[in-house]
């Protein structure tokens, strides 16, 4: 059996890396609990994963997060997934054992709809996603989860919108062209695409059929307000910016790796700010 060390510690491997917000996350909620533990940032080049990740724990690691662009290529080097990585194709998170097997989870389902729970619709209606790239999957997860009773899929690549449709059942492709109309009638507006992010064109997409209270929400979360979201806010639709989904997709982990759910508060996001700002 491995030695377990007295600090937990754990980390998020990317490349890049530096730009990662986790570290500031888990290490105020390390202190908030008074636990000795730290959660550092590992650049990790693709092709170095396999080999680096055994290392992990027999140097103390509890667990690690994955971001770009390890999250599915991780799969393979598993000893095991659960229901939800093996659904979305990706995990997020890893938890070591004390014997040094890694197994995989994705919170990116459950960040995305924590951060907007307060904020959705009682009747779970017709949901709008745009893009099929890697987000939108943890995402048409968690709305086929919250049980929406239509989900459209929008992307610019059509082919990606039908392969998404296909994998997951209870998704409808729709043509790109469609995006503008067929906001009529929508409870739930996501944009999981990159434009509105900072250096990326903006989104363009003519709001006037989407209902007033239709929330519309952005996975994108800098800026914290996209043009996306500006726009909803002054025709008077509510909004929820990305930021949300990240602090929430992070409490899983921390609960897996040091025994205590932590909580989302304005503080803790203030915190992170602070840290986007620096
Ligand atoms: P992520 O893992 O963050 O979802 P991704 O897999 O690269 O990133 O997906 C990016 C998404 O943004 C895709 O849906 C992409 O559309 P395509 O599949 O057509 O590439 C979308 N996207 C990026 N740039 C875009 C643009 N200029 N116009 C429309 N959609 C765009």
């Amino acid at each position: 059996m491995m030695p377990t060390l007295p600090k937990g510690v754990a980390g998020v491997i990317g490349w890049p890396v530096s730009h990662s917000l986790s570290p500031a996350l888990h290490n105020y909620w390390l202190r908030e609990h008074g636990l000795a533990g730290n959660y550092v940032a590992l650049p990790v080049e693709p092709s170095r994963l396999q080999e680096i990740l055994p290392g992990l724990p027999l140097l103390g690691f509890r667990g690690v997060n994955l971001t770009l662009p390890h999250k599915q290529d991780v799969l393979p080097m598993l000893a095991g997934i659960d229901d939800v990585a093996r659904a979305i194709g990706a995990a997020n998170t890893l938890i070591f054992t004390r014997e040094g097997a890694a197994y995989g989870m994705n919170t990116d389902a459950y960040g995305f709809i924590e951060n907007i729970r307060p904020h959705l619709p009682e009747r779970r209606g017709k949901a709008v996603m745009l893009g099929a790239g890697g987000a939108a999957r943890a995402v048409a997860y968690a709305l086929i989860q919250e049980g929406f009773s239509e989900i459209l899929v929008i992307n610019r690549t059509s082919d990606k919108a039908q392969s998404l449709a296909s994998d997951f059942p209870g998704l409808t492709a729709a043509p790109w062209e469609q995006r503008h109309a067929i906001l009529a009638s929508a409870s739930l507006l996501v944009n999981t695409t990159s434009l509105g992010m900072s250096g990326q064109p903006p989104l363009e997409l003519n709001l006037s059929a989407l209902p007033q209270h239709a929330l519309v929400t952005d996975i994108v979360y800098s800026p914290l307000m996209t043009p996306l979201l500006m726009a909803a806010q002054s025709r008077g639709n509510p909004v929820v910016d990305g930021l949300g989904m990240l602090l929430h997709q992070a409490v899983p982990a921390f609960e897996a790796w040091f025994g205590i759910r932590p909580r989302v508060t304005r503080k803790l996001r203030e915190h992170v700010l602070k840290a986007k700002a620096a």
